[in-house]
C-alpha cells in the first residue's frame, strides 16, 4: 500500500460533511484538496510558511472547484491562533515537492504543532503524521515524535505507528486517535 493511501485510510469513516479539518503542511495542495472533498459543507484550514505553497494550492483548489478552504501563511506551530477545534488533521512532513529542499519542517515546531493539534482535536478525531526519515531532520522528527507520542495516556488515546520494518529509511506514519469518551 502507498504511504498516502495508508494515511488516508486512518481517516476513513470518521468525517462528516460539515466537519472542520486541518492540513498542517499545505505544500502544493494535494492533501488540502483531498480534505476539501471530504467536507463539502465544512471547512479545511491549511497552513504553510511558503508563499508559493499558498499560490499553488489556491490555484489547484480553484481549478478543482473547491471553495471551502482557508489558507494561512504561518507556521502550524501557531494553529491555536486560528483554529478553535477540528475533527481530523494531516501532517506530511519534509520539504515541498518541486520546491526549495532547504525549507523543511523542523523538529521543534513540529512537536509544538502536534501537541497543540492533539489538544484542539475533537473526541473521535484522528491526526495522521507522515514522517520522512530519509533525511537528517526527518530522522530527528521521527525519533522526537516517537518519544512524545509514547507518553500519551492509553485510556484517552491510541497511537499507532505504521512502517515497513524491512526498510527503516522509508517514510512511515503515526496516527493518533482521541477516543470518543
Ligand atoms: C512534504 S510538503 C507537504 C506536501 C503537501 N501536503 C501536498 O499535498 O503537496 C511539506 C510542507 O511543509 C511546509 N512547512 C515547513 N515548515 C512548516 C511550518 N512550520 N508550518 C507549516 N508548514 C510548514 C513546507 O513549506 C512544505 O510545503
Amino acid at each position: 500500500m502507498q504511504l498516502l493511501d495508508a494515511a488516508k485510510s486512518f481517516l476513513n469513516g470518521r468525517i462528516k460533511e460539515d466537519d472542520t479539518l486541518v492540513d498542517f503542511t499545505m505544500g502544493n495542495g494535494h492533501d488540502t484538496a483531498y480534505l476539501c472533498s471530504l467536507v463539502p459543507k465544512g471547512t479545511v484550514y491549511a497552513f504553510d510558511i511558503q508563499r508559493e505553497a499558498l499560490e499553488n494550492t489556491s490555484k489547484l483548489l480553484s481549478d478543482m472547484g473547491y471553495g471551502n478552504a482557508t489558507l494561512i501563511q504561518d507556521s502550524h506551530a501557531n494553529i491555536a491562533k486560528y483554529v478553535k477545534s477540528f475533527k481530523c488533521g494531516m501532517f506530511n512532513l519534509g520539504y515541498r515537492p518541486g520546491g526549495d529542499k532547504s525549507v523543511t519542517t523542523m523538529t521543534e515546531s513540529t512537536l509544538k504543532a502536534v501537541t497543540d493539534g492533539i489538544s484542539l482535536m475533537e473526541k473521535g478525531g484522528v491526526l495522521v503524521v507522515s514522517v520522512y526519515p530519509g533525511h537528517e531532520e526527518g530522522t530527528r522528527e521521527g525519533e522526537a515524535l516517537y518519544r512524545l507520542l509514547s507518553s500519551y495516556d492509553k485510556i484517552y488515546y491510541s497511537v499507532i505507528q505504521y512502517r515497513m520494518i524491512n526498510s527503516p529509511t522509508s517514510p512511515f506514519i503515526f496516527a493518533i486517535e482521541k477516543y470518543d469518551k
